[in-house]
C-alpha cells in the first residue's frame, strides 16, 4: 500500500520536479504522487505535473472570497482523490488551523531557511533570501517541517545548512539553497512520512 500524496504548488515547481525525479528513481516507495493542486492557474508546476502524467487541479481563491470557501473547495478536491498526505512545495498560501487539523502530521512544507530564522508570515520565496543577506548571516539552509496552525511553526523533520557567499544575490542564494538542500531534503522527508502513514494504515 502507498500513501496517496497531493503536492500543493503555486509557481515554478522545482521542488515538485525533485519529487517526481525521486519517485522515478524508486526513492518514494511508500508514496504515490497522486495529484498536483495549484492555487495559480499559470503555475509552471502544472506543466511539470502533466508531463509526468500526474492529475492536476486548480483551486483559485477569487478576490474577496473567504479563506473558508477556498479551503472547502480544496478539501473537496483532496477528498475526491482519496488523498492521505499533503506536501506544500512552494505553496504561497497559509492554511487555517481548521484545515490543518484535518491532516495532523500529514502535511509537510519545505521552507528556504533554517527555521526559526527568517520564517513565519511574510517570509516566502526570494524574500527569505533577501532577509538572510540583509541580516548578514554566513550560513542559511532549508527546513522540512510538519504544518500546524502556526506559519512555519510545526515540528521539524529535517534541516540542511548551506554556506552564504560574499557575492551572493538573493537569486544565487535561492538557487544554491534549492540545489544543496531543498531538492535533497524534501523527497527524503516525503518518503519518511509516507512510510509512517502506510504503517499506521496497517494497524
Ligand atoms: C522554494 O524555495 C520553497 O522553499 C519556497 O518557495 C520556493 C518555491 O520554488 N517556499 C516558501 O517560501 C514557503 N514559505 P519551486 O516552486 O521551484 O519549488
Amino acid at each position: 500500500m502507498k500513501a496517496r500524496i497531493a503536492v500543493l504548488v503555486s509557481g515554478g515547481g522545482t521542488n515538485l520536479q525533485a519529487l517526481i525525479d525521486a519517485a522515478g528513481r524508486g526513492e518514494l516507495p511508500h508514496g504515490e504522487l497522486a495529484l498536483v493542486v495549484s492555487n495559480n492557474e499559470n503555475a509552471y508546476a502544472l506543466e511539470r505535473a502533466r508531463r509526468a502524467g500526474i492529475p492536476t487541479a486548480v483551486c483559485l481563491r477569487a478576490k474577496g472570497e473567504s479563506r473558508a470557501d477556498f479551503e472547502a473547495l480544496l478539501l473537496e478536491t483532496l477528498r475526491a482523490n482519496d488523498i492521505q498526505m499533503l506536501i506544500l512545495a512552494g505553496f504561497m498560501a497559509i492554511l487555517s488551523a481548521d484545515f490543518v487539523a484535518r491532516y495532523p502530521e500529514r502535511i509537510i512544507n519545505v521552507h528556504p531557511s533554517l527555521i526559526p530564522s527568517f520564517c513565519g508570515e511574510g517570509f516566502y520565496g526570494l524574500r527569505v533570501h533577501h532577509a538572510a543577506l540583509d541580516y548578514g548571516v554566513k550560513v542559511t539552509g532549508a527546513t522540512v517541517h510538519y504544518v500546524n496552525e502556526i506559519p512555519d511553526g510545526g515540528r521539524i523533520i529535517a534541516q540542511k545548512a548551506v554556506e552564504v557567499r560574499e557575492d551572493d544575490t538573493p537569486e544565487s542564494l535561492q538557487r544554491r539553497v534549492m540545489e544543496q538542500a531543498e531538492w535533497i531534503l524534501l523527497p527524503r522527508a516525503a518518503e519518511t512520512v509516507a512510510e509512517r502513514i502506510t504503517m499506521e494504515a496497517r494497524v
